[in-house]
């Protein structure tokens, strides 16, 4: 999350209300009773694991589907009657297909034609886009003569020519290699703080999802199981299956035996005795211990003598470039993971395969999960 000077994004009067709308494939259930408001102006991203309702949900809001069940309003009023090319709202495709016998310049004027504005309103919009894109010059180019960031840019100022209040992208940075996606991200993220149009992303790449949304939505089977910032979504994960899918993590499961004030002692079949913070865990409660890698510490055996430090060796190494992976067997047999920083350019990994290392973590640093 890039915080910008420019416009911020309004989440408390929302534009959009998606309210308990579920839509069945036959027995498939791809959106399920699912509720979300999305705040005017704000950069809303939708994560999830393949097959779980996510380009259905963008079609329901786009008109191509109708939902079963549920509403759907856009600005208090309810859009189900609105026919999809009259709704203020623009869809970008997963494969964002431009027409490859029209020119940039038609390709972007297309939907403007086609709702009948006048020529010279035509014209000063696609100027305008042009502009926005950075594509003056090459207006008269087809698609085939552009390159693949270029075409890019083309399918989102056809998208935004028509301005709508709410844009939907499906996965419109997938085709692009990691340098161009990477500048395009934040080219999108500029655009859309200029513009102040709402936009719902659609990203398999959760890296993405987290420079540029505002708030990310996590979907499973047709469900949002956690609506939060991307902070909140990796640093307090709600659930077993939001932590272990967001980023990477260390889950020991265990059960809460004491507990004295915020602090509790969780006993585990696999590592004895752990320490961790917690306020609404009970005694006996049945709870995971979730452990970022960067947050677990390794030492020297016998250096830290803390309550969850645990000896083992390290089995595994994998430089990363700015951290380098370590997978460490503890002598009880559980795997734990802990990267390290490579600050210093000359410095060779810290720990090799083979050495006898002693891996803690901080009682404050592990999430102690309940569902
Ligand atoms: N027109 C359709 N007819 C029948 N089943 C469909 C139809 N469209 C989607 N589905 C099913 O609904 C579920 C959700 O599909 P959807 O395309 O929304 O997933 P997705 O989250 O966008 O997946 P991906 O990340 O792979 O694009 C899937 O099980 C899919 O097979
Ligand atoms: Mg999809």
């Amino acid at each position: 999350m890039i915080s910008s000077a420019t416009l911020s994004p309004d989440v408390a009067t929302p534009l959009l209300r998606i309210d308990r709308v579920s839509k069945r494939f036959g027995d498939v259930g791809a959106v399920d009773d699912l509720s979300l408001e999305i705040g005017r102006g704000e950069f809303f991203a939708l994560l999830g694991p393949s097959g779980c309702g996510k380009t259905t949900l963008l079609r329901l809001l786009a008109g191509f589907e109708t939902p079963d069940t549920g509403r759907l309003l856009l600005d208090g009023a309810d859009i189900a009657p609105v026919l999809p090319h009259r709704r203020p709202v623009n869809m970008m495709f997963q494969n964002y297909a431009l027409f490859p016998h029209l020119s940039v310049r038609d390709n972007i004027a297309f939907g403007l034609k086609r709702a009948a504005l006048p020529r010279a309103e035509i014209d000063a919009r696609v100027a305008e886009m042009l502009a926005l894109v950075r594509l003056d010059g090459l207006e008269a180019r087809k698609p085939d003569q552009l390159s693949g960031g270029q075409r890019q840019r083309v399918a989102l100022a056809r998208a935004l020519a028509r301005r709508p209040r709410l844009l939907l992208l499906d996965e419109p940075l997938a085709a692009l290699d990691k340098k161009l996606r990477d500048s395009t991200q934040l080219e999108l993220m500029a655009l859309q703080r200029r513009l102040g149009t709402t936009f719902v992303v659609v990203t398999h790449d959760q890296d993405e999802a987290m420079t540029m949304a505002d708030r990310i939505g996590v979907m499973k089977e047709g469900r949002l199981i956690q609506v939060a910032t991307p902070r909140t979504l990796y640093e307090a994960p709600n659930s077993r299956w939001i932590a272990g899918f967001v980023g990477d993590v260390n889950l020991i499961e265990g059960r809460v035996v004491a507990r004295h004030g915020a602090r509790i002692e969780v006993t585990t079949d696999s590592v004895g005795t752990l320490r961790a913070v917690a306020t609404d865990a009970q005694a006996q409660d049945h709870v995971c211990l979730a452990i970022r890698p960067e947050k677990m510490r390794l030492a020297w055996p016998g250096s830290a003598a803390d309550a969850n430090a645990r000896a083992g060796t390290i089995t595994g190494v994998g430089y990363l470039g700015g951290v380098t992976l370590y997978t460490i067997r503890l002598d009880g047999g559980m795997i734990w993971r802990a990267t390290l920083a490579n600050t210093m350019r000359r410095d060779n990994d810290a720990f090799a395969a083979g050495d006898q290392v002693c891996a803690t973590f901080e009682p404050d640093d592990a999430v102690v999960l309940t569902r």
